[in-house]
């Protein structure tokens, strides 16, 4: 090779717009998708989220006009979050489970305007407990682990009884896989699917969807159940532990900062993988392009790649219902 010359040319491939379409991986379509949406009790609301632009608080009525477009784009599914009023909340989470809760309404009222939409929902108490915690708290007012999962299995039963397809527990407690598997089979219902959160960290990242949800702790942290941010070999057990306890789908959350959790996770199973790309990641690029340091599309088309890249099967993304206009090439 004389000087200046090189052997290998990467650029070649890449010379035309038609070769690299040839060679480059596709977009993901809008079938990998699923759009979380927070429903609110009462009728005729669609109230936006601050900081959470293009997203709202839907009344069930109001959800459902809200899913025409996005059933129409080929989205696959929803994933659903409950409010309840405080006068609600107690140190239990008991509303989570009511069989007329607004949640479980949403869930009947989906599968039968939209038959071909699947529906999970978020099952956890942190929306319905007074302290704001993913469970019930022992006398010292910690989270009770043990306590807290005939709860969410209560809650996994409630939410499939209403037709969901597929329950996603988000508590991280020990063995809540386990407790709603089994409560789920000792209710005849061995078809739900269960897409445990199951590498989920004590993120920053939360915040718009705490302000959404009204759900932030009133004292304390979520550090004592959700797994560490600089400890990759715990987080990779706990998705491990999951897998074992009978979880269909495994998830990495946050998922943009977690690219190496999703890659280590996509070697070490062949369980389909979701990766929830949460508020926080949502409200940043929306940010940066508001202060004009960033050009949105590209930036979240990007972002998205790299979740695809990374091993993700399924992408929980709050620009699933903007997809047309967002992602769509
Ligand atoms: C609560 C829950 C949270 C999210 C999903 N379920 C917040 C938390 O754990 O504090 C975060 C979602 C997001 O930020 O988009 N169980
Ligand atoms: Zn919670």
């Amino acid at each position: 090779m004389s000087e200046g010359y090189p052997d290998i040319r990467l650029r070649r491939l890449r010379q035309t717009p038609q070769m690299r379409r040839m060679l480059d991986r596709p977009f993901p379509g809008p079938e990998r998708f699923l759009w979380p949406v927070f429903v609110v009790p009462g009728s005729g609301v669609c109230e936006p989220i601050d900081a959470m632009p293009g997203q709202f608080r839907y009344s069930v009525d109001q959800l459902i006009e809200a899913l025409k477009p996005v059933a129409n784009m080929g989205i696959s599914g929803v994933l659903i979050f409950g409010l309840a009023e405080d006068s609600y909340k107690d140190g239990t989470g008991t509303h989570a489970f009511d069989p007329k809760g607004t949640v479980q309404e949403a869930v009947r009222a989906i599968r039968e305007a939209f038959p071909r939409l699947l529906v999970f929902t978020d099952v956890c108490v942190c929306a319905y407990t007074s302290h704001g915690h993913c469970g019930p708290l022992t006398a010292a007012g910690v989270v009770n682990n043990d306590a807290s999962n005939v709860v969410l299995a209560k809650v996994a039963v409630s939410h499939a009884e209403a037709g969901a397809q597929g329950v996603a527990p988000s508590a991280m407690m020990d063995g809540q896989v386990a407790a709603i598997r089994g409560a789920l089979d000792a209710a005849e219902l061995t078809d739900t699917i269960l897409m445990s959160y199951s590498t989920k960290f004590a993120s920053a990242m939360y915040g718009p969807f705490r302000d959404a949800e009204k759900s932030a702790p009133q004292s304390g942290d979520r550090q004592g159940y959700q797994a560490s941010c600089r400890d990759l070999g715990t987080a990779l057990r706990e998705s491990d532990l999951d897998e074992a306890e009978g979880a269909d789908i495994l998830m990495v959350k946050p998922s943009l900062f977690y690219l190496d959790v999703l890659t280590r996770l996509r070697e070490r199973t062949d369980l389909p993988i979701a990766a929830y790309n949460v508020s926080g990641e949502y409200a940043m690029l929306i940010a940066t392009a508001d202060r004009g340091w960033g050009d949105l599309y590209p930036m979240v088309r990007e972002s998205i790649i790299a979740l695809d890249r990374a091993g993700a099967d399924i992408i929980i993304s709050y620009w699933a219902n903007q997809y047309e206009k967002v992602l769509a090439p």
